[in-house]
């Protein structure tokens, strides 16, 4: 059975409300007539409710960027997974190198998120993927082996069956660096046998795996040709309806 083709936009610290809310509408319009790919987009917390408003009834799902583990309590500048729950939210990335790299993000604080938005029926797109130094050092099988092993801990295989993987190599996230479709074929054939065997050979070939890093409508094509590569997690590329709906009908490139 083939796996849905998903692209995800990720606005990042991007857009006030006013500005995601006509981002929003542009995509609507232009991805109107897209079904066979899953399209979603993780706007900034302060746009969720409005944009999640503004997409109803349309195929784009929404997306948020994190979220504490807690349930509620005194988390002063805290989200809870059912806050985002109940304002419609499908999807919550988890663990992106910007959380690792700039806010302390560790294996272990992701795999309690994971747990969290399991536990509310939030699917996860988890992000795993080396630096520049720890490629260089010949070290990115091992990171995202760790980065896995890390994250997914105590997760039960029903639990894991709805996760998405991103993999975003460091180096090539906002950098215009893309990996080559082979770099990150050899990536992403390496995550899905450890799905294999963290779980089963069934579920690995369920879940889905997006590659991330300066995707753009040139470099999709060849990056969705791959066996093991599922789909995109788009930054920068993502903040204009005209280049996401681009990459999401990648089809007709
Ligand atoms: P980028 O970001 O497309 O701007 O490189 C990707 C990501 O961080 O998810």
């Amino acid at each position: 059975m083939g796996r849905l083709p998903f692209i995800a936009g990720n606005w990042k610290m991007n857009k006030t409300v006013g500005e995601a809310l006509d981002l929003a509408r542009q995509m609507k319009t232009s991805l109107a007539k897209v079904d066979s790919v899953e399209v979603a987009v993780a706007p900034p917390f302060t746009a969720l409710f409005a944009v999640g408003n503004e997409l109803k009834g349309s195929r784009i799902v929404l997306a948020a960027q994190n979220l504490f583990w807690e349930e509620k309590g005194a988390f002063t500048g805290e989200i809870s997974p059912a806050m985002l729950k109940e304002i419609g939210c499908g999807y919550v990335i988890i663990g992106h190198s910007e959380r690792r790299q700039y806010f302390g993000e560790t294996d272990e604080t992701v795999n309690r998120r994971i747990k969290a938005a399991f536990k509310h029926g939030l699917k996860v797109i988890f992000c795993i993927g080396e630096t520049l130094q720890e490629r260089e050092e010949g070290k990115t099988f091992s990171v995202v082996e760790r980065q896995m092993e890390g994250g997914l801990k105590g997760l039960k295989t029903e639990e894991a069956r709805p996760m998405v993987l991103a993999y975003e190599p460091v180096w090539a996230i906002g950098t215009g660096k893309t990996a080559t479709p082979e770099q990150a074929e050899e990536v992403h054939r390496f995550i899905r046998n450890k799905l294999g065997g963290l779980y089963s050979r069934e579920i690995a070939g369920e879940i889905r795996i997006q590659y991330g890093g300066s995707v753009t409508p040139e470099n999709i094509k060849g990056l969705m040709t791959q066996e093991d590569i599922d789909g995109a997690l788009v930054g920068g590329a993502s903040l204009q309806a005209e280049t996401f709906s681009k990459i999401v009908r990648f089809r007709e490139i």
